[in-house]
């Protein structure tokens, strides 16, 4: 695990051979002093960003992210073992499905639409009108043994999971890494606590829009695009209420922060019978209070990466980001046809911030760059956050950055005689046995000498 910035190549490796690999197995052998405690994780949020909250009982580690990690890509994690956590959650669609409404593992359609994870660590509450859903460990809990709907329909059979678990020797060795003081490590509870610690890491700052809001490239948006911003946060388009603050979306709380903020509103998009009513499987806050004006009150989604989560709104109604521009500059959506019918501008419990405007052609193309300029590519393309089941394509780059360095290779010398958690270079154990053997070192150093794409370090 590389701890420091991009320390050059050692030209060491540059010149060795299989005589130099074995002699850097045993010095890193000997040198080679990792205890296997767990390793607490430091976050370091893009400029701008406070630190997220992380409940006491919690704490986060690297282990429990390694351990994470794994069980959101893990089919097993379902009853009929076809899906995962990232069959809806998926990365190169900002941990969305692109679905309007998601489908479970045994193809029961979800009312809502699965949400972005993008800044989840921030949210104060989970979902799309659940304001009782105030933690990721408990969220963690309804996609496994919900039955209304089914997702990942695991209800009934938490042995049978935990069963899958032990079988498998990697998990026995993460689980045990991640939750050192307990005799059986592998528990529903330790399972639930991994994954929300994973979910904390998808933390994604790194937009064209936060380079040049931090000072870091002056021209990362084009001026048509600063435009954009200035009619985003106007009191003529409204967005900045509900979408405000660093992470776009009303709803969040960090350390420190004295006052959690959460709202559910209602954006205007049904109107049937002219009364307010929303198609009755999604009421939103309503289903909750059952208060006739939380009626259609849901949470303003982040609007950070949305060029990745379309459709949009909670039962996916809206194609594309066009659609939503038409919504808002409606004033609600009118719907003339069918059982939904209704003019949505007229909702009763319509929020007063949606109140409709018009752009020239100007405007709207500037308010549209300054949307875009709220993408984050790297967060679609960052391999920490990627499915640890495909092989990496360079064994032992426990950074991923493409290269494999001399503390990388103590890892997995570290790993491979038991002085240092797996979890710190799960890239080292190729075959997923949960052990690094020689061949996997091997495997590594070869990285190392020889570079990441050169076919001796793609080799088993
Ligand atoms: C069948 C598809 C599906 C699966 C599988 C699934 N989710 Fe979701 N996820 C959704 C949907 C749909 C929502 C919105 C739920 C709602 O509000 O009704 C959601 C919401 C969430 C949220 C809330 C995000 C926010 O901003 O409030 C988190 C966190 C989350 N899921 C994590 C997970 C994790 C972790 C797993 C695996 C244990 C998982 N999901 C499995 C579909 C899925
Ligand atoms: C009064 C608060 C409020 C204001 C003002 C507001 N929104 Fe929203 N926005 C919401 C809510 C609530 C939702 C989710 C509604 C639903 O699904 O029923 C939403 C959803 C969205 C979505 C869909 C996101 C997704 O992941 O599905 C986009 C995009 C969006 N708004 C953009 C905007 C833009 C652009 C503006 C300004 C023109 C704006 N919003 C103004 C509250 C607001």
């Amino acid at each position: 695990m590389r701890n420091s910035g991009n320390p050059p190549r050692s030209p060491f490796f540059k010149r060795g051979g299989r005589a130099a690999v074995l002699g850097v197995c045993l010095v890193a052998t000997m040198a080679t002093s990792l205890a296997r405690a767990d390793t607490p994780y430091v976050f370091n949020p893009p400029k701008g960003f406070p630190i997220p909250k992380v409940p006491d009982d919690n704490p986060i580690t690297l282990e429990k992210i390694a351990l994470g990690r794994f069980l959101f890509y893990d089919t097993r994690l379902s009853g009929n073992q076809t899906q995962s956590c990232s069959s809806c959650h998926q990365q190169d669609k900002g941990f969305t499905d692109g679905l309007p409404n998601a489908v479970g593992s045994t193809g029961q359609m979800h009312p809502r639409g699965a949400m972005s994870l993008t800044n989840v660590a921030y949210a104060t509450v989970l979902g799309w009108a659940n304001p009782l859903l105030t933690s990721l460990e408990k969220q963690t809990l309804v996609p496994m043994f919900g039955e209304t709907p089914v997702e990942l329909g695991l209800a009934g059979m938490e042995e049978e999971l935990l069963n899958r678990m032990h079988n498998d020797a990697r998990y026995e060795r993460l689980f045990a890494e991640a939750f050192p003081n307990d005799s059986d490590a592998i528990s529903l509870g330790n399972l639930v606590k991994a994954i929300a610690s994973f979910d904390r890491t998808l933390i994604s700052g790194n937009t064209p829009y936060d380079r040049y809001t931090q000072g870091l490239d002056d021209y990362a948006i084009s001026d048509s695009a600063f435009n954009g911003g200035r009619l985003f946060f106007s009191e003529r388009l409204e967005c900045f209420h509900c979408h405000g603050g660093f992470a776009f979306t009303a709803s969040v709380t960090s350390q420190g922060n004295p006052f959690d903020e959460t709202s559910f509103t209602n954006n205007g998009l049904y109107n049937i019978d002219g009364k307010g009513g929303y198609p009755l499987n999604n009421t939103g806050l309503f289903a909750f209070t059952q208060v006739p004006s939380d009626m259609g009150a849901f949470k303003a989604p982040t609007l950070r990466n949305w060029k990745f989560t379309a459709p949009y709104m909670h039962d996916g109604s809206i194609a594309d980001i066009e659609g939503v521009i038409d919504h808002y500059a409606a004033g609600g959506r009118t719907i003339s046809t069918g059982p939904f019918a209704g003019d949505g501008s007229k909702n009763p419990f319509k929020s007063n911030f949606i109140r409709g405007f018009t752009l020239t052609d100007e405007e709207r193309q500037d308010f549209l760059n300054f949307l875009l300029s709220l993408n984050d590519d790297e967060l679609v393309h960052n391999p920490r956050h990627s499915n640890p089941f495909n092989a990496w394509r360079c064994p032992g780059d426990c950074g991923y950055d493409g290269e494999v360095t001399i503390d990388e290779i103590l890892s997995a010398v570290g790993i491979s005689d038991g002085a240092a958690n797996l979890a710190l270079c799960v890239a080292a154990d190729r075959s997923g046995d949960g052990d690094v053997t020689i061949d996997e070192l091997l495997a590594a150093v070869n990285s190392a000498l020889n570079g990441c794409a050169s076919p001796a370090a793609v080799a088993p």
